[in-house]
């Protein structure tokens, strides 16, 4: 047992209990406020993607500048969006990894202090497991075992839920995630910051079938891999320096796309999953959602795919996993840290 200040909640876990929750893991500062595992009473999100874009990615030294800035003003927005007074708060959910160190801190400290000046549990939550708990907002009712095809800058993985807080990983990257070969590719392309959006824009424009860039690894298991994917396009277009760079940007966006429609189908089947849900900032993408749908209907499998909001950065999907881990592990004790580099916990 530790013999840190843990502090208990004031009455059981249930469906009346208010979780404020805040995000800060990356490049927005959110809070929201959560009423029992399904209604979002608030979700405040400030996007800095505007302070980043001139240097074409994250600054980790201008990101938690820029948290600090407004996460008390945020938290306190969520607080009046909700009509919530602070004292029917009864616990402060934040994410604790996997991050970038400086930008977790000032949620972490940020609950901490509201938890101790409340009086209510705190409770560390895995940014992983929140994009994995995202569409259970919407459809609070999903079947399990489900299926989740997690993508966003930093993470690529299809996982089994198993149960609530019980996962398996069926397959990652072995090099770049997703959303970091869609970066990566649009600064190629000259498209700026972040990538995701500006590729999906500009491809509907352009023919998906112009250019037949590589599928990875498409009969092959469960992992995918886009490093040689990127390094096809390069190739490409500076051998083509007169293709048009909607081709370019469409062809690249049919190639990832085949490849993660293809495995979340097999591994739905492997598993002989009820559901099949998407994640992440990458399932923002307009292509994915629509042939992942389109699939899983073929298929004769639930899918769902939560809104573009719930998919990118959010501290409603952070609260609600803080409402699943306070009711299954109770409070996390106040000396607990932040974890950059913090994993989930599968089963084998
Ligand atoms: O989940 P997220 O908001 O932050 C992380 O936890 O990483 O994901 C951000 C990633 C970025 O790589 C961004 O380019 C990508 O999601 N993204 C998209 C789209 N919207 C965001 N990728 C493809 N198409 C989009 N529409
Ligand atoms: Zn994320």
């Amino acid at each position: 047992m530790s013999g840190a200040l843990t502090i208990a909640p004031r009455r059981p876990v249930g469906a009346d209990t208010i979780v404020l929750g805040i995000e800060t893991s990356c490049d927005e500062t959110s809070a929201a406020v959560l009423l029992g595992d399904r209604d979002v009473l608030s979700n405040v999100v400030s996007s800095q993607v505007d302070l980043h874009a001139r240097y074409g990615g994250v600054v980790p030294e201008i990101a938690s500048r820029a948290h600090l800035e407004v996460v008390l003003p945020v938290i306190d927005q969520a607080l009046a969006d909700a009509g919530i007074a602070a004292e029917r708060v009864d616990a402060v959910a934040a994410t604790v990894g996997p991050g970038l160190v400086g930008a977790l801190l000032v949620g972490v400290s940020a609950a901490k202090a509201l938890s101790l000046a409340w009086r209510v549990p705190f409770v560390g939550v895995n940014h992983m497991e929140a994009h994995l708990y995202a569409s259970f907002l919407e459809d609070p009712d999903l079947a399990l075992p489900m299926v989740v095809l997690l993508v966003s800058g930093g993470h690529t993985m299809l996982v089994e839920m198993i149960d609530h807080g019980r996962y398996r990983l069926l397959g990652s990257t072995i090099d770049d995630a997703a959303g970091e070969a869609f970066d990566k590719v649009a600064r190629f392309l000259g498209l700026g910051y972040p990538g995701g959006p500006a590729i999906d824009r500009l491809s509907a424009e352009g023919d998906p079938g112009a250019i037949a860039f590589p599928r990875a690894m498409l009969d092959d298991g469960l992992n995918v891999s886009f490093s040689g994917l990127k390094t096809s396009v390069v190739n490409w277009v500076r051998k083509h320096p007169d293709v048009a760079t909607a081709d370019v940007a469409a062809s690249f966006q049919a190639a990832v796309v085949d490849v993660l429609v293809a495995k979340t189908r097999r591994a739905a089947a492997q598993v002989g999953a009820k559901a099949v849900a998407v994640g992440g900032g990458v399932a923002a993408n307009s292509l994915l959602r629509a042939r992942i749908t389109e699939a899983c209907r073929t298929d004769g499998r639930a899918v769902f795919v939560p809104s573009r909001s719930m998919c990118t950065d959010n501290a409603a999907m952070i609260a609600l996993a803080g409402w699943h881990r306070l009711l299954s592990d109770g409070p996390t004790p106040l000396d607990a840290g932040a974890d950059p580099n913090l994993q989930l916990a599968f089963e084998t």
